[in-house]
């Protein structure tokens, strides 16, 4: 029973998979849109929005070595990812490296864990696109009614002089602090976020109808969102004041987390969310023209560009404004105010930026999900229905179009503090398990043809994934609770359905 659960793939087995005339994939994609497709999927609500909250309560100045920890860890784990989408060119990612390397059980716990990192990233990322949105059609004096602009079932409250926002503890003391009675504010209770769902549904279709469409709008969103950052990166250099890096490290305050280093390790691990979203190229793989020569180039070139521009924000943000006035949801806005009356003419440019960038990832994320449903239904872990590939769009659009149902229902109901830490902590663990899988099939498989290789193996796979362990170690205990829930549930799918039905176990090619 146990060696049957860990049977393994042979990856000649995953190659002739890969071959073109079984898929209907169309091979369409070059290295320059697997980079932007990295970068699209990469770039988003991290830098938009969660950047300036990090500097602000964790970290000060300090968060731009918070971005070079995070950027660390993920370059090691993009190296092993690099390496795996060179040499097993599938859709299906860490799924598909975890079944050749640990097994049927292993891989099926992955594919399951990658729901939580892209279908749940896509809705966490629609909550704050509608979020810009609500904000960018308020500045032009179109108003959503309030009630359907967030997660179900918050409560929201007119404050004077600020506008909406959702109800915490927080901003209840903050209130209190300031005198102010929050019963005696008019407050509405949310019923759906609308343009969360709006969003989603508009991307899904655009992901049914082509692949190729959805890399041009993907193209058009990265080079809005990167023109713009380094536009405000330039602007913002000739208003940085030096005074405001000092201390770049300010006192911890007695509590862990809390700035002092251990700020600075709490802000990595915030804002390691910035950094997801480069893996999600290799779940393009069987559409991407090359993919053994082109697959790390679009891994690791989307990242490096990325790690660029996020610690240049950074650095000029924490220059021009004080880190104690970002703890808001639009830091980069609260940059550009800081430049002066003069500047104001940047700030709806910020906003459409953040609006484009955070669609590509939605976008993205929506493509990633389907691509890996694909390949677990194909091994029969999953109804055949899900690896259906539409004749004429030749993109898997029953499983985009489920993906994108379940995205949109998440996306109305929940709010984004629960649907973000659920991501961070699904992606962590492929990481952990994509770099040990490295260092497993460097020992049973060294003689495999390998395009690109992971260096200092295995120092590289060892701290990549040491660290991503210990990221997820510093999240909450309720988040802990959700993935084992989360896993759990796996588990019941996999022993009542996947285990009967699995392909590779009713071959009777395992010992
Ligand atoms: N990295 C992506 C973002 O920051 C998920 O939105």
């Amino acid at each position: 029973m146990s060696s049957r659960l860990f049977a393994k793939k042979s990856i000649d087995d995953l190659m002739s998979q890969a071959s073109d005339s079984k898929t209907g994939f169309k091979r369409a994609l070059t290295a320059t849109n697997l980079t932007t497709l990295g970068i699209g999927a990469i770039i988003g609500a991290g830098i938009f929005v969660l950047t300036g909250q990090a500097a602000a309560q964790y970290a000060g100045p300090g968060i731009v070595i918070s971005f070079i920890i995070s950027g660390l860890a993920c370059a090691f784990a993009g190296l092993c990812y690099a390496e795996f989408a060179s040499m097993i060119p599938i859709a299906g990612s860490a799924y598909t490296y975890s079944y050749a390397t640990l097994g049927e059980f292993l891989a099926w716990i992955i594919g399951w864990d990658l729901i939580l990192e892209y279908l749940f990233a896509a809705s966490t990322v629609a909550v704050g696109w509608g979020g810009y949105v609500v904000s960018f059609l308020h500045d032009f004096g179109i108003h959503i009614p309030t009630a359907y602009t967030a997660a179900t079932g918050s409560v929201l409250v007119n404050i004077p002089d600020i506008g909406w926002q959702q109800v915490t503890t927080n901003l209840v003391s903050n209130l209190h602090l300031q005198g102010i009675d929050i019963n005696s504010l008019p407050h509405v209770t949310a019923i759906l976020n609308l343009p969360a769902m709006f969003i989603v549904a508009v991307l899904t279709i655009l992901l049914v109808i082509g692949i190729r469409e959805s890399a041009n709008f993907n193209n058009v969103m990265v080079i809005t969102k990167v023109s713009v950052i380094i536009l405000f990166i330039a602007i913002g250099i000739a208003f940085i004041k030096t005074a405001n890096w000092h201390p770049l490290i300010p006192k911890n305050t007695g509590v862990w987390g809390h700035f002092g280093w251990s700020g600075i390790l709490r802000g990595a691990g915030v804002i390691f969310f910035a950094y997801i979203g480069f893996d999600a190229v290799s779940t393009a793989a069987q559409e991407a023209k090359n993919p053994q020569k082109h697959m790390p180039i679009g891994i690791l070139g989307s990242l490096s560009i990325s790690t660029v521009l996020y610690i240049l924000v950074a650095l000029v943000l924490t220059g021009i404004v004080s880190y104690t006035a970002l703890n808001v949801a639009d830091p980069v806005a609260v940059g550009v105010n800081a430049m002066g009356k003069g500047m104001f003419w940047l700030r709806p440019i910020v906003k459409i930026a953040a609006i484009a960038g955070l669609s590509s990832v939605i976008l993205v994320m929506l493509m990633g999900q389907p691509r890996i449903f694909y390949s677990m239904a194909k091994d029969g872990l999953l109804p055949p229905v899900f690896s259906k590939v539409h004749p004429k769009f030749k993109t898997p659009y029953v499983s985009t179009l489920l993906t994108g149902s379940v995205a949109l229902v998440l996306a109305g109901i929940l709010p984004i503090s629960i649907l973000g830490e659920l991501v961070s902590i699904g992606t962590l663990l492929a990481f952990v398990i994509v770099c040990l899988s490295i260092l497993v099939l460097r020992r049973t498989n060294p003689g495999l043809k390998r395009p690109f290789r992971t260096p200092w193996v295995p120092l590289v796979p060892i701290l990549g994934a040491l660290i991503c362990f210990i990221q997820m170690a510093a999240l909450p205990l309720d988040t802990w609770l959700r993935l084992i829930i989360w896993m759990g549930v796996g588990f019941i799918i996999y022993f009542t359905y996947g285990i009967r039905k699995s392909k590779l176990r009713n071959s009777g090619n395992i010992p």
